[in-house]
């Protein structure tokens, strides 16, 4: 029987999401939205809605659809580099399943993996249920967490098979800059390391210092054994339709991992694969692209005004992309109890997030850490947060 951790963050939101009445400030979606509201960004209002209704529901194309799979191809467009096409891309139901399925095909008893910690558990735990050896290259606060390059030459060791890494990172909000990936990638290159990074945040580079460009995919810099995972639910806003994706340009990883797939999978709903192609295509995806950068901007100016008037007793690295960002609260200048904090916070506000320590970490690490997605609905936000405000205002005090 597997043995396998259980998935602190998926059991939190699935125990509380559906709290009556709950201001939910733990979902990490751009706030999510209809097909109505697909069609109402549509820049062409003649065009035709995204579903064609008279297409009988066979199971259709196994790896995806062309046009889906050129469309998601062509988020990896960037100037001075190849593009990719769509064979180097294969659908998965969610990004979920596309970090499952890689780690399954890939990784096994004798391999050592190195991932960056806070991160996504699945990035860490399911390898590690595979039989690998997990080195965590752990993020620190006073290094924005950005993963720090120097610490790779102690984690690696000669059955290093692959490094994870998660760009736009979940839960800080950090962007591992340019610089950083490509020394990443040398590093695995000189080895013949595999890099696999988790981009289901991406493109949402919303709130960079000025001057800094937003950092290229882990596909754009000329080292094939690279993997990028993507997905509908994050910077496009359609959890619903369960779609993601993986792309390499390494032919042999795509079709290996294609022939685990067909034990999963056989196509990906063809209903999903028409909404996603719609979402993607140029008459569509700018405007809800900049609808979710400017709904990141936004709330995040929110919830940094609510960490400033708080700041005796809150604390954290301002998040520069993604949706999430990690809050630490302190009472009398100690850390929280997160898991205390949360569960208190929810039964007397309604107001739901994740504790850091349960969810991220293991042991002590990330004490009185909490995450909140903050790309919900504004209004929510807004709700949530003076809640939050006045709770914190009467529990929690900076008096030593
Ligand atoms: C880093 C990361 N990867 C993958 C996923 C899974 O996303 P989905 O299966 O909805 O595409 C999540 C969801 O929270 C995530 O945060």
């Amino acid at each position: 029987m597997v043995q396998i951790e259980p998935f602190a963050v998926e059991q939190w939101m699935d125990a509380y999401e559906n709290t009556p009445g709950v201001l939910n400030i733990a979902e990490t979606c751009v706030a999510s939205i209809s097909i109505d509201y697909l069609q109402a960004l549509c820049i062409d209002k003649s065009k035709p809605g995204p579903l064609a209704l008279s297409k009988k529901l066979t199971y259709g194309a196994i790896r995806g659809s062309n046009t889906l799979r050129e469309r998601i191809a062509a988020l990896y467009t960037e100037d001075g580099v190849e593009p990719l096409s769509q064979d180097d891309v294969l659908l998965t139901q969610g990004a979920i399943l596309a970090n499952f399925l890689l780690f399954y095909t890939l990784i096994g008893p004798r391999d050592h993996v190195i991932c960056v910690y806070p991160t996504y558990q699945q990035l860490y735990s399911v390898p590690a249920s595979l039989g690998a050896e997990v080195s965590l290259w752990k993020l620190k606060k006073e290094n924005r967490y950005i993963p720090d390059i120097t610490e790779l030459e102690t984690l690696v060791k000669s059955n290093t098979k692959m490094i994870v890494i998660n760009n736009p990172n979940n839960p800080s909000g950090s962007t591992i800059p340019g610089n950083v990936l490509g020394a990443i990638v040398d590093f695995a290159k000189a080895r013949h390391i595999i890099v696999l990074c988790d981009e289901v945040y991406r493109p949402l580079f919303h709130s960079l210092p000025r001057g800094k460009e937003a950092p290229p995919s882990i596909l754009s810099f000329g080292y094939e054994r690279t993997i990028s995972t993507g997905s509908m639910s994050k910077a496009w806003s359609l959890a619903g339709i369960r779609l993601g994706w993986i792309a390499s340009r390494d032919k042999s990883i795509v079709e290996a991992v294609a022939e685990a797939r067909d034990y999963t999978t056989i196509s990906v709903s063809r209903l999903d694969d028409q909404i996603a192609s719609y979402a993607l295509s140029d008459d569509v995806r700018p405007n809800l692209l900049r609808r979710n950068l400017d709904m990141a901007r936004t709330n995040l100016e929110l919830l940094d005004r609510f960490v400033q008037k708080h700041k005796d007793v809150c604390n954290w690295v301002k998040p520069t992309a993604g949706t999430t960002a990690f809050v630490q609260f302190t009472q009398n200048g100690e850390p929280v109890d997160d898991e205390a904090f949360c569960l208190d916070v929810l039964s007397k506000t309604k107001v739901m997030f994740i504790p850091g320590s349960k969810c991220f970490g293991h042991g002590k690490d990330f004490k009185g850490l909490v995450r909140i997605g903050y790309v919900n609905d504004t209004a929510v936000l807004e709700e949530a947060l003076k809640e939050l405000s006045s709770f914190v205002g009467q529990n929690l005090s900076s008096r030593i």
